[in-house]
């Protein structure tokens, strides 16, 4: 989580402040910067959004190197005291950072009696760096980087020094130069400043000057690191208006641009040697990337004959699920950061399995640790709640599939093609979902008040309820669950009253008849009833959506339920692209 930037260039202070405004959405609970002066280092820094720290900021001068922060509390309460950057007690260091020292108390007691400004983990980095300084900054770096454990990006400016360096482990960290040298936690962000950018290495210290940077070690030896050009970021300061509505808006139109990404970047394309060796397929992902594998997991298994394993991430790292050389793995992360999904990488190719990246983010950590990626084209994604990049991955994970089941002979090329053909006419059934933005207004004001809502489905729509339910809780606050819709008679109808709301999600002809029976049975019981299904159910408020093969149909059917959990939090008055508490991308376990 959090954003963390550096500047070697003029007007490092605003450039930094400008930075923080684009990577807010990492983490927005408190931020703050350093401007250093030659021979001594400013902290200017503040709980609360980029817009407080700005007001904060405008008696600051100018500088020419600047590290900033914003964070999203690991360690410490949210308060400017535990705001970054940190001191060193001398005044001689300041630094940022992103991820969790996971031995810091052993690293206090190093320190000794030592009082401390704050209760983070982030603060005995300037610490040890005073204590570890005998004269050569670079040397103290190497053996403060030796020190540490846990996942960091951290960002280091000393003072007389027109140098930055950073120490990166496990937490994402990008060195690009432009006009000036530069380091941020993200290639889109740092992309603004620099034509010229590499990612930094896991285990790498990096010093970073003007005229270039080297890359260490931490037992000092050099590393050898490609820069490369990065694809120019879109304007996301000066889009107005919320992210996430905006983000919905754009699914009909990426939906395109999915099918052609896949195909454009050679399709599945798996290793000869490899590709009729599978004998075991997972999916893996946290949040919306797994609900997004669940749902093609269950197309998968329903109508291209493959049987597919979707695990949650951060249970694959730890749970016990078998890999071998005959293991086909795919990782689905929209920012590519995730640290739980990453580590399930290492998991899988320690044991010689073969891991797929299912990014929207090119060179990002997890396209590093991955055999071989394939970019869903959803385009930059800031709303913390994702949406377009769902679809897009539905999209991506539906082709990959299909070519597994073809290269297989568990469909034939006529179905293969019949597939594609169908998958040409979702944007036009999105467009018309979102047609019904004033209904799902008028239903979401309906919604707002009740005490919980689930959301049920069968076969790929229960998927579909997940990702409905998740969206609504992570915006809106309001208690959801997600339920197979048949397991609801085991236990959950016993919640259903008038105080309750279920959404239920129809689109697979051959079961609508028991999807009527079970609203049947939630309306007898008192809770209100919204259908999202093509057909019009009794005793319940029908929310239409076009017909499309059931294969298909989560790609579009999820798209009111994006909506209603926008259109309930905005009735609620909720910052919709900042919930509380959440943070969009989580590169900690
Ligand atoms: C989605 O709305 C959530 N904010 C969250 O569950 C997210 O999908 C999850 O953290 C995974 O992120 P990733 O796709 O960037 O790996
Ligand atoms: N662990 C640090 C803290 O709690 C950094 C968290 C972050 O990555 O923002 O302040």
């Amino acid at each position: 989580m959090c954003g963390i930037f550096g500047a070697i260039c003029q007007g490092a202070v605003s450039n930094t402040l400008k930075a923080l405004k684009l990577l807010e959405y990492r983490g927005y609970d408190s931020a703050g910067f350093a401007a250093n002066r030659g021979d001594v280092i400013e902290i200017c820094k503040t709980e609360g959004r980029i817009a407080a720290l700005e007001r904060l900021a405008q008696g600051v001068a100018e500088t020419d190197v600047a590290i900033g922060h914003t964070r999203w509390a690991t360690h410490g309460a949210v308060c400017a005291q535990n705001a970054h950057p940190f001191l060193s007690p001398d005044g001689r260091f300041a630094i940022v950072h992103n991820g969790i020292i996971e031995n810091y108390l052993d690293l206090k007691k190093y320190l000794g009696k030592k009082v401390f400004s704050s209760q983070t983990d982030s603060e005995t980095v300037a610490y040890l760096l005073e204590k570890e300084y005998r004269g050569d900054v670079l040397q103290a770096v190497l053996r403060v980087a030796q020190m540490l454990q846990g996942s960091f990006a951290i960002a280091i400016t000393a003072v007389n020094e027109r140098k930055l360096y950073a120490i990166k482990n496990k937490s994402p960290l990008v060195v690009g130069f432009g006009e000036g040298a530069y380091l941020c936690s993200d290639i889109r962000c740092i992309s603004r400043w620099a034509n010229s950018v590499a990612v930094t290495p896991d285990g790498t210290v990096a010093e970073i000057s003007p005229d270039g940077a080297r890359f260490f070690r931490f037992d000092g030896s050099p590393v050898a690191v490609n820069f490369f050009t990065p694809e120019q970021g879109e304007n996301v300061a000066e889009t107005s208006g919320d992210f996430m509505l905006k983000e919905i808006y754009e699914i009909p139109r990426k939906l395109v641009l999915a099918k052609n990404g896949y195909f454009d970047s050679g399709g599945l394309n798996l290793p000869e040697r490899r590709a009729g060796s599978f004998r075991k397929i997972y999916f893996i992902g946290c949040g919306t990337a797994y609900n997004s594998g669940l749902q093609v997991s269950a197309v998968a298994r329903q109508w291209f004959g493959i049987d597919v394993t979707p695990v949650i991430a951060s249970e694959f790292v730890y749970g016990n699920y078998p890999v071998d050389g005959h293991t086909l793995a795919f990782f689905i992360s929209q920012s590519g950061e995730t640290a739980d999904t990453v580590r399930a990488v290492e998991r899988v190719r320690a044991a010689g399995g073969y891991a797929y990246a299912v990014t929207n983010t090119a060179s990002s950590s997890l396209t590093f640790a991955c055999d071989r990626t394939v970019n869903i084209c959803a385009g930059g994604e800031y709303a913390v709640a994702s949406t377009k990049a769902y679809n897009c991955q539905l999209v991506t994970l539906t082709l990959l599939m299909l070519d597994v089941a073809l290269g297989r002979g568990a469909i034939s090329r006529q179905s293969y093609r019949y597939f594609l053909r169908e998958m040409d006419s979702l944007p036009q059934a999105v467009m018309r979902a979102l047609k019904s933005d004033d209904e799902i207004t008028r239903l979401a004001e309906k919604i707002k008040d009740v005490s919980a809502l689930f959301y049920i489905g069968r076969i790929a729509d229960y998927p579909t309820a997940c990702e409905g339910s998740l969206k609504l809780k992570e915006i809106s606050y309001i208690h959801s669950e997600a339920y197979p819709a048949g397991e609801l008679k085991h236990g959950a109808l016993a919640l259903m009253d008038s105080d309750v709301a279920v959404v239920a999600i129809s689109t697979f002809d051959a079961l609508s008849d028991k999807t009527a029976s079970s609203v049947n049975e939630i309306a007898a019981r008192g809770a209100m009833v919204i259908t999202v299904s093509d057909r019009v159910f009794e005793n319940s408020l029908p929310l239409i959506i076009p017909k499309v093969h059931p294969a298909l149909a989560g790609i579009a059917s999820v798209v009111p339920l994006q909506l209603l959990a926008y259109r309930t939090a905005k009735s609620l008055g909720r910052d919709v692209d900042k919930p509380r508490n959440l943070a969009k991308s989580v590169t900690v376990e």
